[in-house]
């Protein structure tokens, strides 16, 4: 069988997605192009590959088979290639990584540090939910991630290297602004801005208050930490959100987390990249970074409340900081 390694480019694309439209997105062709490799492919295999009924495209038996392969082909292309960026070295890679939303409050950080140690390296990063990041990872799309703990029937590997507390906030002249240990149930009285379904924020706070059986009134969702930071200074609600996004409001006092019996909800980042993978010399090299130093440059998030905003440097509040995980 006489095939190129760009039609089983092309066809392993359209089988994952069963779409030719998604395909040639994702390839930067046109869709005649792909309807081209695909017929090119069909004629050289002597069967018809994929069948359309309606608008829906599905893989013939022999496209099955021939998935499987061309998926088995592609992955050791991909080795391939790692095996000569390997011979290439660290210093003239290139890292393309994925964060969680709310990771992106740290991310600059961790990779300007990175890349005083690498200079050569250059970086693309993708900023989006923990669902987006989940189908880049399975998709072969992205290579590492920074997010919350994927789910085990993802086949990730994944690596914890820093806390992440999820806290609830408010304006510094909430009437709660002022009270202690406040019971949960009391927040079914408050209404809450929160952040999009398929947000891991979101999944964790639900979980949270699930099995707690506390029922929140939540009339506003939002997709940035920083909308919701906005609507809950304006005094349109209270927010849950992560300490890592809070830097600023906590040091200019515009904020206040409140000191919620059982809080905060304790989530951890991981770094994260598809089981068995061969990671390039740059994503191994960033790995190492951050499992070896970013739990560091973490450790000392912005715990403090507005109201001890001027003992900014000491030890974060006992409320804040000493509470096990819930989620
Ligand atoms: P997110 O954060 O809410 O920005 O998706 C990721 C996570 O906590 O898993």
């Amino acid at each position: 069988m006489n095939v190129t390694f760009r039609q089983l480019r092309v066809f392993e694309a359209v089988a994952r997605h069963l779409s030719f439209t998604q395909a040639a997105r994702e390839l930067h062709l046109t869709q005649p192009a792909v309807s081209m490799q695909i017929k090119q492919l069909e004629d050289n295999a002597g069967v018809p590959l994929f069948e359309q009924l309606g608008k829906k495209v599905y893989l013939t038996e022999a496209g099955q088979e021939m998935y499987h392969c061309a998926r088995a082909i592609a992955q050791q292309l991909d080795d391939a290639e790692a095996v000569l960026e390997q011979l290439k070295g660290v210093q003239r890679g290139r890292l393309e990584i994925s964060v969680a939303t709310t990771a992106n409050y740290f991310a600059s950080r961790l990779l300007a540090a990175f890349n005083r140690r690498y200079p050569g390296v250059t970086f693309s990063l993708d900023v989006t939910n923990r669902e987006t990041l989940l189908r880049q990872l399975a998709d072969n799309d992205k290579e590492v991630a920074i997010m919350g703990l994927p789910p085990e029937e993802a086949e990730l590997a994944a690596e914890t290297f820093a806390d992440n507390p999820l806290v609830v906030i408010a304006s510094p002249d909430h009437p709660l602004a002022a009270e202690r240990d406040i019971p949960l149930k009391r927040l079914e009285s408050e209404t809450f801005v929160v952040r999009e379904r398929g947000s891991g924020t979101r999944i964790a706070m639900e979980r949270f208050f699930n099995a707690h059986g506390v029922r929140l009134h939540m009339p506003m969702e939002m997709n940035k930490n920083e909308a919701i930071k906005q609507a809950v200074q304006a005094g349109l609600g209270l927010g849950i959100v992560s300490v890592h996004t809070l830097e600023l409001e906590m040091e200019t006092g515009r904020l206040v987390v409140l000191d919620i019996e059982d809080f905060p909800i304790m989530r951890h980042w991981y770094l994260v990249h598809r089981k068995g993978k061969r990671l390039t010399p740059v994503a191994q090299a960033f790995r190492q970074f951050v499992l070896k130093e970013a739990g560091t440059m973490l450790r000392r998030p912005p715990l403090a409340p507005a109201r001890a905003a001027t003992d900014a440097a000491g030890p974060p509040p006992a409320h804040v900081a000493a509470r096990a995980d819930k989620a």
